[in-house]
């Protein structure tokens, strides 16, 4: 008997943003299966929430990949694996481009092998450097000041030439900072180490951390702290369906922005995780961090009218409200 029900191998499929990928493609009617090396991912919600089917392996070994694309008839990949600490990456930046970058070549070659040629990349604002321009677009120019926003504009580079090359197509998604939870409450983000400014204000509001760093009270924007633009994790998985159902259904390979066109500063975030969590949350104020421009905010225009994405939950109190509940769950 013949399904038409289309087969989607997502690779880091147990992290944060992949997790809400895969739960959004099985609602949409698809088959997921999952490459994840779980050297970040989490096992437990793959088998307990998704109940996706979990192939544990790297996208460093090819032997692993031809084997999947023989075994399963795949329609396309979502490629969210990849490591992405910025700090991490300035220090071991061989650690980055050799996941990043070769984990990458080594999965677009096998599906070039297996004749797959519909991908969905997760790029990222890191890629644009320091903003030249406000709100940041897709034409804006890349330059990238550290290994990890290399690393994902080398891949980039790779796909406009993998598409020349052997018509591979890809949506590419520069995602600006991924935040908030599930709001069924069962997925959110767990990183450890944990970098992200509202997982770390949560921990403090539950009592696990003692006080939340701000890194420099002097910047030139209305209360002197980093303006960031979030973006809620479910509307990322939203438009990665968008940006799948694009290519299958013959779309050109492309870019798109993936944020809120909407700045919040580092200490409108904590005043808003104070009223969404009742607790009093204590604030260190330390020196600026060398490379964190002041504000990164981006124009996502095109992805609405190219692909009608509409996101549903823009306000930063809504992000924040959802990713109380997954955390209070799960630190407890
Ligand atoms: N979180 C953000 O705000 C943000 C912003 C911009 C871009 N991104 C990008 O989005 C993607 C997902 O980010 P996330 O926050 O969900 O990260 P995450 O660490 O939660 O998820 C990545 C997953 O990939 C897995 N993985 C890493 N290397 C692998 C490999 N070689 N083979 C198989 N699995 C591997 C990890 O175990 C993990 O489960 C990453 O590519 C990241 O660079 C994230």
């Amino acid at each position: 008997m013949t399904t038409d029900i289309k087969t989607i191998l997502v690779t880091g499929g147990a992290g944060y943003i992949g997790s809400h990928a895969v739960l959004a493609l099985q609602q949409a009617g698809y088959r997921v299966v999952i490459l994840d090396n779980l050297v970040y991912g989490h096992r437990d919600l793959v088998e307990t929430v998704l109940q996706a089917e979990l192939i544990e392996g790297s996208t460093l070994d090819s032997g692993l990949l031809k084997n999947i694309f023989s075994r399963y008839d795949i329609s396309a990949v979502m490629h969210f694996s990849a490591y992405a600490y910025v700090g991490e990456s300035v220090g071991n930046p061989s650690k980055y481009y050799e996941n990043n970058v070769v984990g990458t070549l080594s999965l677009l070659d096998e599906m070039v092998a297996a004749g797959v040629k519909n991908f969905v990349f997760s790029s990222t604002c890191a890629t644009y450097g320091v903003p030249q321009e406000m709100p940041i677009s897709e034409t804006h120019p890349q330059n990238p000041i550290n290994p990890y926003g290399a690393s994902k504009l080398m891949v980039e580079r790779i796909l406009t030439d993998y598409d020349k090359a052997y018509d591979f197509r890809s949506v590419r998604f520069r995602y600006f900072n991924a935040a908030g939870a599930h709001p069924n409450g069962l997925l959110g983000e767990d990183h450890n180490p944990e970098t992200h400014l509202i997982p770390l204000v949560l921990q403090t509001a539950l009592g696990k951390r003692e006080a939340i760093s701000v890194f420099g009270t002097d910047y030139p924007t209305a209360d002197g702290t980093c303006v960031r633009d979030y973006i809620h994790v479910c509307d990322l998985a939203d438009a990665h369906i968008l940006g799948l159902e694009y290519l299958l259904n013959g779309g050109e390979s492309t870019v798109f922005n993936l944020g809120n066109g909407l700045g919040f500063s580092v200490r409108e975030v904590i005043d808003t995780a104070v009223r969404v969590t009742g607790k009093s949350i204590p604030v260190v104020e330390e020196d600026r961090r060398p490379g964190d421009p002041p504000a990164l905010v981006g124009g996502s225009d095109r992805a609405r009218d190219v692909l009608g994405w509409n996101p549903q939950y823009a306000d930063i109190e809504t992000i924040l409200t959802h990713a109380w509940a997954w955390h209070q769950k799960r630190h407890r």
